[in-house]
């Protein structure tokens, strides 16, 4: 431990050629085109518990959890433990004409959390590859069963599914696709289910009904014959937290079950805790999809790993199908990665023993708290369910504008935030918050003071240049 808390400190004390090295020779996630390839990112040093520290020594709530994914927090020995203790024993093998035990033993015990019949898990390397998983899938199975027909994907504004290029042609973000190519042929379209930004007039029953006319619509209009699967996060993540009205999932997956038409129901952000169980689809919305995506939270981030479950059902249609030898053309190198499914394994017994119930126990809290975050003029509405939670900035709460004059006013939130001791997940003129699943209240309470601190220091920036006067 000591030697390796040494090394990290040799490391830190190269910071400045860090910066200067990722400019040169690294191209980071998201970039714009004026600054790819030529960009320094606040530098993380360490992370421990809820807390992350940068270079500078300024500890910081680690508010995102990474990305939605350091759910049973930073610096676990135990995690770190059992990786070397797998990668010592058997770091890989080939999952082409081999197999090993920790996949298959995590794969039954994901089953056993799984809602309906959802009993064989095919795992990948993260969220974007599951999702391409279960879609590749989704066209296999109606080529087997002499459907070549039914391949058309539903997808609805506000989703974020991945970067692969299948699994980012269903991705509904506003500037996401601006610039980007997608199989558009393939995607068919759906409103988002954001409450917060229904119609003007009409109530959340009526909106609720409105989303699901139209699904149906949609569907008769499109026909069934040719729509594969829907795809859908239970609540939208990267979208803003987007909590959908009561009711409308089971609405929806009850059309896709009269159709024909697969509901996978993407848990990469929302499986392994976020909502205070393994899996939200079954335990916190009641339904049961024909397959479930997952990731992030199924390793808590120590470890690239994600999954599709997929139900018996279809399995047992495959086997019996007249076509016993068509390939499912489909395998990662990474697939059931042992050193991945051995820490998921003991991720997972984390969360059995204390961490699940933790998160059901002080969400509420959570919750209660950001939402007092709504007296400041300059928030909308905060939103949110478990231990995801999104402060969302307009102009005015009448016209609910998303501040037209400053569209990046979640950074600013972030960057005054970062100076007290927050890091806070900016999306354009919102906050998201999601912090480990470990967090305790009083960590809570430091957190939302940080963040209104953050916000009333951006209200008075904004006024001072004269772009908003709320
Ligand atoms: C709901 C959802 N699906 C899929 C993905 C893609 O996962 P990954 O980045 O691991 O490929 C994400 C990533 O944030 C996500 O939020």
């Amino acid at each position: 431990m000591a030697a390796a808390r040494d090394l990290r400190a040799m490391e830190m004390a190269g910071d400045d050629d860090a910066v200067e090295l990722a400019k040169r020779h690294l191209v980071q996630p998201w970039p714009y085109a004026g600054s790819v390839g030529n960009e320094a990112r606040a530098l993380i040093g360490e992370g421990d518990g809820i807390y992350i520290t940068d270079v500078t020594g300024k500890r910081l709530i680690d508010g995102p959890a990474g990305m939605w994914c350091i759910n049973v927090g930073h610096r676990r020995e135990e995690l770190a433990r059992v990786m070397y203790d797998q990668a010592m024993m058997l770091s890989y093998n080939t999952p082409w004409y081999t197999m090993n035990a920790p996949s298959a033993e995590l794969a039954k015990r994901i089953a056993d959390h799984a809602p309906g019949d959802l009993s064989h898990t095919f795992f990948t390397t993260g969220g974007s590859s599951a999702v391409e998983t279960a879609l590749r899938f989704m066209q296999f199975y109606n080529n087997v069963r002499g459907r070549p027909e039914k391949k058309l994907i539903l997808s609805r504004g506000g989703a974020y599914h991945g970067s692969t290029y299948l699994s980012a042609s269903l991705n509904g973000r506003p500037r996401d696709r601006d610039w980007m190519d997608g199989a558009d042929d393939l995607v068919v379209k759906l409103s988002s289910p954001d409450p917060f930004r229904r119609p003007k007039g009409i109530d959340i029953a009526a909106f609720t009904d409105f989303l699901v006319d139209q699904f149906r619509d949609t569907v008769a209009r499109v026909g069934p014959e040719k729509i594969g699967a829907f795809v859908g996060e239970p609540v939208q993540a990267s979208g803003g937290v987007v909590v959908p009205p009561d009711g409308y999932l089971k609405r929806i997956r009850e059309i896709c079950r009269d159709n024909d038409i697969l509901y996978i129901s993407d848990e990469v952000v929302t499986g392994f805790g976020r909502l205070g169980h393994v899996f939200a689809s079954g335990d916190a919305f009641g339904i049961d999809p024909d397959m479930i995506t997952f990731a992030k939270g199924v390793t808590s981030g120590y470890f690239p790993l994600g999954g599709v479950i997929i139900s018996e059902r279809l399995l047992q249609e495959m086997r019996r199908s007249n076509h016993p030898d068509a390939l499912f053309g489909h395998g990662l190198t990474y697939t059931s990665h042992p050193i991945g499914c051995a820490v998921a394994l003991k991720n997972l017994d984390i969360l059995e023993d204390g961490v699940l119930a933790h998160t059901r126990e002080v969400a509420p809290y959570f919750q209660a708290r950001l939402k007092t975050l709504e007296e400041l003029p300059l928030v909308g509405e905060v939103r949110g369910m478990g231990l995801m939670g999104c402060v969302e900035c307009v102009a005015d709460r009448e016209s609910k504008d998303p501040l037209q004059l400053d569209k990046d006013v979640g950074k600013r939130i972030d960057a005054h935030c970062h100076e007290l001791g927050l890091l806070v997940r900016p999306l354009i003129n919102m906050c998201v918050m999601s912090p480990p699943l470990i967090i305790t209240r009083a960590q809570i309470d430091d957190m939302v003071a940080i963040l209104r601190e953050g916000i009333s220091r951006t209200m008075d920036d904004l006024r001072k240049e004269g772009v908003w006067q709320g």
